[in-house]
């Protein structure tokens, strides 16, 4: 990557190839978490199906298009890019291990806490499954001596420790075809982000993290679900249904073309049918015909209203499903460009009790306006994402080959929980503030 002020080798291209668009972010770091956004392009993509590259050429004739409107906005050029990837391929581990060369020096530090990830997952080939590639290897919590719950070890002392490692997996094949579209565009993967991950950098805030929250990032043709508390990610998963399902229902019962249920749903359809007026219709061409149909728009939206609570049905599924039983104890951010479906908000916080809000990038994380929408969390959120694995040292990228130093200000808080570092075995550097052991890319090319 180059072209862009004194400090270039710090510059980040993050792309986020969703089902109906690529977004490309380029940016840096800019301290304390945040990022400065230099350019961005989106590009529409038809390569992609469910949240998985279908179409390689199509895809990468997006990526192409996308990082070429970013690289004039910003004056950089990039050949390099972190990529999100999100689908039914992705999978989920919860796996514990135990580590016995930690502590060697009387206290556990924190180059033994960083280097904990890598050494439970091979460094990305022993932990891979057959015909899986590890994506993200996240320790949840760990056990001192039989002391379970320890969200920091750092500092104390012990030479016997567990950990519960959260572990994100990608079959081969979507790698494969994700990288065949990104590199057939000329773009090497630093690394690969889990969409989900990303988008919770980019919207919640520390305190949603900490505090217990859920993120549904409802996009064009997946539904990402991810819950966070004590300032780690406890769950994630993926539900194959997003903004497509919506339109295709329109198209498919009043027999009209994709495009007209589109614009449909984007301006007028509902999912509260009491909205629309009694005898309001709406008019839409019938398929191959020259004629047009005159449709209630009551019947429009009661359609919208049955598909958007079959998919609010699937969403508190896999809530519970991560342990959430009593939602009114967690925040709930809705995001993605089908979260702005007119009405979901209500009929989500109605259905639920929660505490609901519509989630797009943080202003105060160094987005600007124009990527403060739910479409673009992803996209941001894979930037931000990749700043915090930036470290001081400002040589070209390297992840991929090895890891990089987590910063603060990512989901990585110190928690108190009476079982951190301010208890009994907290030794010489046991000041609390240290993060836990990162989150690593084992992506390896
Ligand atoms: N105002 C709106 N009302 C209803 N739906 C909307 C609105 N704006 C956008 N959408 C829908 O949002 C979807 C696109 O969202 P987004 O850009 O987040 O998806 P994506 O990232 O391309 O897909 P995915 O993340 O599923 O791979 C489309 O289905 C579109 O119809
Ligand atoms: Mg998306």
């Amino acid at each position: 990557m180059s072209g862009v002020g004194t400090d270039s080798s710090r510059i980040i291209a993050a792309i986020d190839i969703g089902t109906t668009k690529v977004l490309t972010v380029i940016g840096r770091r800019a301290g304390d978490g945040c990022v400065e956004v230099l350019g961005h392009g989106v590009a529409p993509c038809a390569g992609v199906r469910k949240g998985v590259v279908e179409d390689v050429h199509a895809t990468q004739t997006a990526v192409r298009s996308s990082v070429s409107k970013a690289e004039s906005e910003s004056g950089a050029h990039v050949d390099t890019a972190f990529v999100g990837i999100t689908g039914m391929g992705i999978s989920y581990e919860r796996r514990l291990d135990s580590i016995d060369w930690v502590g060697e020096h009387g206290v556990i530090t924190y180059n033994e806490v960083e280097k904990v990830p890598d050494s439970v997952t091979g460094n990305g080939s022993n932990g891979n499954h057959f015909g899986r590639k590890v994506i993200h290897a996240i320790p949840r919590t760990y056990s001192i001596d039989g002391k379970m719950g320890v969200s920091d070890p750092m500092g104390m002392h012990t030479s016997k420790v567990d950990v519960e490692m959260h572990l994100v997996q990608a079959s081969d094949l979507e790698v494969s075809r994700l990288s065949q579209a990104v590199e057939g565009a000329g773009i090497r993967i630093e690394a690969l982000v889990l969409e989900a991950l990303a988008s919770c950098e980019s919207v919640l805030t520390q305190e949603e993290k900490v505090r217990g929250s859920a993120l549904i990032d409802m996009g064009g043709g997946t539904t990402d679900v991810m819950v966070f508390k004590d300032g780690t990610m406890q769950y994630s998963s993926v539900i194959p249904v997003g903004g497509y399902q919506f339109t295709n229902d329109i198209c498919v019962v009043y027999n009209t073309s994709y495009e007209a249920a589109e614009e449909v749903k984007l301006t007028r359809a509902s999912v509260l049918p009491n909205s629309a007026k009694i005898h309001e219709e709406v008019s839409l061409p019938i398929s191959g015909g020259h004629t047009s149909l005159k449709v209630s728009l009551h019947d429009i939206c009661q359609l919208t209203r049955e598909r958007a609570q079959e998919l609010m049905r699937l969403i508190i599924l896999k809530l519970r499903e991560g342990g959430l039983h009593d939602l009114t104890d967690y925040r709930i951010i809705l995001s993605g460009g089908a979260s702005r479906l007119n009405g979901f908000h209500e009929l989500f916080s109605v259905g639920t009790s929660a505490n609901v809000r519509i989630g797009a990038p943080l202003g105060y994380l160094g987005v600007p306006r124009q990527l403060q929408t739910p479409m673009s969390s992803t996209g941001a959120g894979i930037l931000l994402w990749a700043a915090q694995q930036q470290d001081d040292d400002p040589k070209p990228h390297a992840i991929g080959q090895h890891k990089r130093r987590r910063k603060q200000g990512s989901q990585e808080v110190a928690v108190t929980n009476g079982h951190g570092s301010s208890n009994g075995h907290n030794g010489a550097n046991g000041n609390g503030s240290h993060k836990r052991g990162g989150i690593l890319s084992l992506f390896s090319r």
